[in-house]
């Protein structure tokens, strides 16, 4: 291990995350009682501007009234180049209570861009003396911030997740697709003929994956959580699934739900499945004997494990256990 420590963010569920327009109040109570674990009420990209004040106004109340349960709550404010983003963070903070959890911010593009949010969050924390800290949601989704992400990512002590705002991304870098997540076709190779028959096979690839293991890295070298962002074909669950698969295997923790059919996809792939959790523990019980008898690495089912085996079945236990902790 290096000297330097990692320390961890405020651990939370974070499998499913649903995104619900302000301006949509009548989705508020359905979403509550969903399933997902962690909601953001948006003021930013899915509120046309003329909706914007009449959109802060209904997250507010809805904050103050609604009862969310268990569920981690935060409100997506607009971006800082925009005049609505000071009081997005002004008048949510000091028109509501303790159940706000976080604050998304989007198209993080420097790390000055989190210490600007933070000052002036820290400022209404204080002069209204809330004694709960809001953590930091930062959505990359500019080619500026894949840039700059490592240094977003330790640009302040509230920082919780780093998300994978694929839309803005791709409108950000140009990349020539339309479809938000999904794969694209043009993303591919052309093998060279295969066998006697010359024939040449198609192989799609993901376009995606430099910029979400990127994300991943800086966001678990800060102990932060990645998270995927959306996937806007809502009626492809098979898409969806593939997608967040994929976003597990780097190690996203979790994934967005655009529509309230993708709450119970995210939460089925992002949860470590029954006999992943067995064989975890029997790794746990076996690398304990090991070490009773002053052995590093042992076999289990004909594999080798070792000492890093402890900690990827350590993750996935805990993981385990916060599930049945939240109800599954
Ligand atoms: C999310 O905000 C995105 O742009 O994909
Ligand atoms: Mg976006």
């Amino acid at each position: 291990m290096s000297f330097k420590i990692v320390e961890e963010a405020t651990p939370r569920l974070n499998r499913s995350e649903l995104a619900v327009p302000g301006s949509s109040p009548q989705l508020f109570e359905k979403a509550a009682k969903s399933a997902a674990d962690v909601i953001f009420l948006d003021l930013e990209d899915a509120v046309a501007p003329d909706k914007k004040e009449e959109a802060r106004r209904n997250v507010i109340e809805a904050l103050n009234d609604i009862d969310w349960g268990n569920k981690t709550i935060s409100v997506r404010i607009n971006g800082l180049d925009t005049h609505y983003m000071y009081r997005d963070v002004v008048e949510v903070l000091e028109r509501t209570g303790d159940r706000l959890d976080l604050f998304m911010i989007p198209k993080v593009g420097t790390a000055a861009d989190v210490y600007a949010v933070d000052m002036l969050v820290t400022q209404v924390e204080q002069a209204k003396g809330r004694k709960k800290r809001i953590g930091f949601e930062l959505i990359i989704e500019t080619a500026l911030g894949m840039q700059n992400v490592h240094e977003i990512a330790g640009a302040s002590p509230r920082n919780e997740s780093l998300h994978f705002g694929v839309a803005d991304y791709a409108a950000s870098t140009r990349a020539r697709t339309t479809n938000i997540g999904g794969v694209n076709p043009d993303y591919s190779v052309l093998t060279d003929p295969l066998g006697e028959d010359g024939r040449r096979e198609v192989h799609w690839g993901d376009m995606w994956h430099y910029a979400i293991a990127r994300m991943v890295v800086a966001a678990r070298a800060n102990g932060l959580r990645p998270i995927d962002g959306p996937f806007g074909d809502f009626s492809d669950a098979d898409g969806y699934r593939a997608a967040a698969r994929r976003a597990a295997a780097l190690g996203c923790e979790g994934k967005w739900a655009i529509h309230p059919s993708q709450i119970g996809l995210a939460n089925e792939v992002f949860s470590p499945s029954e006999k992943e959790v067995e064989r975890a523990r029997r790794i746990l019980a076996a690398m304990e004997e090991a070490s009773r008898e002053g052995r590093g690495a042992v076999s289990l089912d004909g594999r080798l494990i070792d000492i890093a085996s402890i900690r990827q079945a350590q993750a996935l236990v805990a993981k385990a256990d916060q599930i049945t902790a939240a109800g599954g």
